[in-house]
């Protein structure tokens, strides 16, 4: 494996517990990774002569990649809604249904935003790029917020991260827009993820107790309605199968216009409501 065009060859010699598509679309995210070279610029860059740490680079990829490692941690960093996120096994890796998320926030008007349990930053950073509000952001993990900071630097962005527990939570500022993603993922769900996942992603990130499903949310509504402005929004991502339990909870709160959207496979995921 000396120039570029013997990579791929190589990553599909080396890797068998993953589909031949898989293993291209690694590859050429690694290359991107460690020379820098998009797919075109593979092409016309096909003699390029790896240097010795080049190929010890690719080597090491291929042995996480081969432990199941998701790709996102073995290289250390993710796509977003069109913003580069680093992340690491404190943060969740960022799903393609949060950016729907985003993308229906950002179709909304408002001037402050508080985002709950922020992870790697990435809804917090991507609604900082694309609006003029100033953000702030909590977590209850010190490691995940480490690398959010990073994340708002990295796409120069400011955001206010700050380390709150949401069970303990210490704000008191209010806001025009809340959002959260909070775990929500039974327990008892663990049997249908992907062994990588329940391997190497963040439990605190994921999981709650099935006989308490909707703890983050009830804690999180309850704060909303202290925080918000009037005519404030309240946004959530959410288990698709709590979304009539989380709507009777936010009417019990005097939210109004509660909207139940599906994301793109058509499943319960995100709500909004208004706090009059
Ligand atoms: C599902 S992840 C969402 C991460 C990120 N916002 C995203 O959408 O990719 C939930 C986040 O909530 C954080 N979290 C868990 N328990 C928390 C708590 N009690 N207080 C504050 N944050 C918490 C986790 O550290 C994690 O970053």
């Amino acid at each position: 494996m000396n120039i570029l065009a013997n990579i791929l060859p190589f990553f599909l010699k080396e890797i068998d517990n993953f589909s031949r598509r898989e293993i291209i679309s690694f590859a050429y995210l690694s290359i991107e990774k460690i020379l820098g070279f998009s797919k075109s610029d593979c092409i016309l860059n096909s003699n390029y002569i790896l240097s010795d740490e080049d190929i010890s680079s690719f080597e090491k990829i291929i042995v996480d990649i081969k432990k199941n490692i998701p790709i996102q941690y073995v290289l250390g960093e993710t796509h977003f809604y069109n913003l580069k996120f680093n992340v690491n096994s404190s943060t969740l890796i960022p799903r393609p249904e949060t950016e729907e998320l985003v993308r229906y926030i950002l179709s909304h008007n408002f001037s402050s935003v508080l985002d709950i349990g922020t992870g790697s930053g990435c809804i917090a950073i991507s609604i900082a790029k694309n609006s003029k509000a100033s953000i702030d952001a909590i977590d209850n993990s010190k490691e995940a917020l480490e690398i959010a900071k990073f994340n708002a630097i990295l796409n120069s962005v400011d955001v206010n991260f700050m380390f709150n527990d949401v069970f303990g939570f210490s704000v008191t500022k209010k806001y025009d827009l809340i959002v959260s993603n909070p775990p929500y993922v039974l327990n008892s769900e663990k049997k249908y993820m992907h062994q990588n996942v329940i391997d190497y992603e963040p439990h605190n990130a994921l999981f709650v107790e099935d006989f308490n499903p909707l703890i983050f949310y009830e804690k999180i509504a309850l704060i909303a309605s202290k925080n918000l402005n009037s005519n404030g929004l309240l946004f959530f991502e959410i288990n698709e199968k709590f979304g009539e339990q989380i709507i009777d909870l936010l009417l019990k709160l005097n939210f109004v216009d509660i909207e139940l959207k599906k994301d793109i496979n058509g499943r319960d995921r995100i709500i909004k409501s208004v706090f009059k």
